[in-house]
């Protein structure tokens, strides 16, 4: 997985690719480059980040690459872009070619030299092989011969156009007045334009400084619609915080808000099923797993949820099932993977993603979108949390079609669901207070988060947000079952953070608190009860909700306790070391 850039047009190319790069370097971060023709095809390539690059020459015409390593090490010769054995061509890619090793002996047979490891550097040659003086033509031939995933940008020393292709890796191209734009996602280019266009798989488009043309992989000329996006370029940048992760978090009032607006606005639900199949991986799946516990507590429907990678090795088990995909980017190989699988299998399929005309929308029935706005933090938060706002939001609506809850309770929980940006608003304010208790978590080995009920994958979340930003090692379990094995790493000052909602875990949570605590524990409760100041060791008390919908205050403390805990720590919060935020390798 890596980011791709592209520019044509007036301005210095050296600079538009620079700036685009930087806000795709959550795409990955071990090693950039850019190209750029003047007369002739210069390349600068680097290991590590983007301000590694020494460019000492520019031109009006270019493309880059932001890499997270595959095929090949993190090193200088292994970074993108690549140029063919006469240094005319110059190829970025995001994606893998799975015929690579076979092209690679055949090109070489016919003397091409290779300079590094990567599956990608075969696309230089495969366009050199067939450039006869057509560049253009040379692009379509090659492609052909492509097996794999791939987003693929080109240019040519000689000539004035980027040629793109998409297939299973996301691309889009920004239209501008004598100049165009091409990236693996919008933020790239969002200074220079909002006119945008989505390629879908297996189409190829040509830019140059006046126009942007589309085709089929088999040359036939297509029709695009250009979109409007609404984000402004402050979305898409920290706006005075110190990291996007921090911004993001406290974005997540107008996100829940926007997800809500649009959910109501929607009128297509009616949808036949006996249970449902969940599939998700990282966040997303703790997101699914909220929503497993509320759709079997509102719409009595039971939901077995599966991480997207484990789902793949399931047998092929035909039943009366929908199947939801959750995954914010729409991009993660292993959940596009399991939603071709179970469409083969004839279940009706529900995606939920936050990108518009993400890789997964076009393999699903049907798609809800979460209106979160740009994520560049790797660690998902507002994503997350307007994820699992839409499964209640679904929940509740399902629940009302089939007559499983009357008109009063529909609207009761319609109104609860949307006094839940106030909750957040609200729990955002104990920044301060969660601040200070994350000293004492910094000096931590090992965190445990404890929680039942729809709170347990909220527990969970809270420890993924912890162990990936903090590098400290966090736990989240059942709280009911710590005695069954956690409870023998539990010593003295080791930190345990239980989440205790108003609901019918509550004298259970507490009964596991003395547990804990009495094996020499500091206990930090999460409670809207003050009550349970009296058995823990400091109390973030949240704001009061209805308890079914206590994980949104909660998960946002969690947020903010991982976010200070690294914060104090000095660590690289917004890109974490070995993680990318969108993982297109299976
Ligand atoms: C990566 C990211 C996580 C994310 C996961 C699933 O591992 O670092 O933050 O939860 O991918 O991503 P998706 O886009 O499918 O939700």
């Amino acid at each position: 997985m890596c980011g791709i850039v592209g520019y044509v047009g007036f301005r210095s190319a050296r600079e538009v690719l620079i700036r685009s790069l930087k806000r795709l370097e959550y795409r990955g971060y071990d090693s950039a480059g850019i190209a750029i023709v003047n007369g002739q095809l210069n390349v600068e390539k680097k290991k590590g980040y983007i301000s590694n690059l020494k460019v000492d020459f520019d031109g009006t015409i270019g493309i880059g690459h932001t890499r997270w390593a595959t095929h090949g090490n993190p090193e200088d010769r292994n970074a993108h872009p690549f140029v063919d054995c006469r240094g005319e061509i110059a190829i970025v890619h995001n994606g893998i070619i799975e015929n690579y090793a076979r092209l690679k002996g055949e090109l070489i047979s016919r003397g091409h030299e290779f300079k590094s490891d990567t599956d990608s550097e075969v696309i230089a040659h495969l366009i050199e092989e067939h450039y006869k003086g057509d560049f253009k033509e040379a692009f379509f031939k090659a492609i052909k011969n492509l097996e794999g995933s791939f987003a693929i940008a080109a240019i040519h020393k000689k000539e004035r156009r980027i040629m793109a292709v998409k297939k299973e890796s996301p691309l889009v191209v920004g239209i501008g007045d004598h100049e165009n734009f091409l990236a693996s996602d919008i933020p790239a280019f969002l200074e220079y334009t909002n006119r945008v266009i989505v390629l879908k798989d297996g189409e190829v488009c040509e830019l140059t400084d006046d126009f942007a043309r589309f085709y089929t992989m088999e040359g036939k000329s297509i029709r695009k619609r250009v979109e409007y996006v609404n984000w402004s370029v402050e979305d898409a940048e920290k706006s005075g915080y110190e990291h996007f992760m921090l911004k993001e978090i406290f974005e997540q009032p107008k996100a829940l808000y926007d997800t809500l607006t649009s959910l109501e606005s929607r009128n297509e639900w009616q949808v036949d099923f006996g249970r449902i199949t969940m599939v998700a991986c990282g966040t997303s799946y703790h997101a699914a797993l909220v929503g497993k516990y509320v759709i079997e507590e509102i719409l009595q429907v039971p939901v077995d949820v599966y991480y997207a990678s484990e789902y793949r090795h399931r047998p092929e088990i035909v039943e009366d099932s929908m199947g939801i995909f959750i995954t914010q980017s729409g991009e993660t190989a292993d959940t596009i993977a399991a939603a071709k699988k179970a469409k083969e299998l004839g279940y009706f399929t529900l995606g939920i993603t936050n990108v518009v005309g993400s890789s997964i929308t076009n393999y699903v029935d049907r798609v809800l979108y979460t209106s979160a706005g740009p994520e560049i933090g790797v660690a998902a938060t507002k994503t997350f949390i307007t994820q699992i706002l839409t499964l209640y939001y679904f929940a509740i609506k399902m629940a009302r079609i089939r007559g499983r809850i009357s008109t009063r309770k529909y609207h009761v929980l319609r109104e609860n669901l949307r006094r839940v940006p106030h909750d957040v608003e609200r729990t955002l304010k104990m920044n301060e207070r969660i601040m200070k208790e994350s000293e004492k978590i910094s000096r931590a080995r090992d965190v445990f988060f404890i929680a039942r009920g729809v709170n347990y994958p909220i527990a969970l979340e809270g420890a993924l947000k912890m162990k990936e930003i903090s590098y400290i090692h966090a736990e989240g379990y059942p709280a009911g079952e710590l005695k069954h094995g956690p409870l023998a790493l539990i010593s003295q000052g080791v930190p345990v953070i239980a989440l205790v909602p108003e609901d019918k875990t509550y004298s259970k949570m507490l009964s596991n608190v003395k547990e804990v605590s009495a094996r020499g524990a500091y206990v930090v409760g999460v409670s809207p009860s003050k009550d349970v100041e009296k058995y823990v060791d400091t109390l973030l008390k949240v704001p009061e909700t209805d308890p079914l919908l206590s994980p949104f205050v909660n998960v946002v403390t969690l947020q903010l306790l991982a976010y200070h805990t690294a914060r104090i720590l000095g660590r690289e919060i917004d890109k974490p070391r070995n993680l990318a935020k969108s993982v297109t390798v299976e």
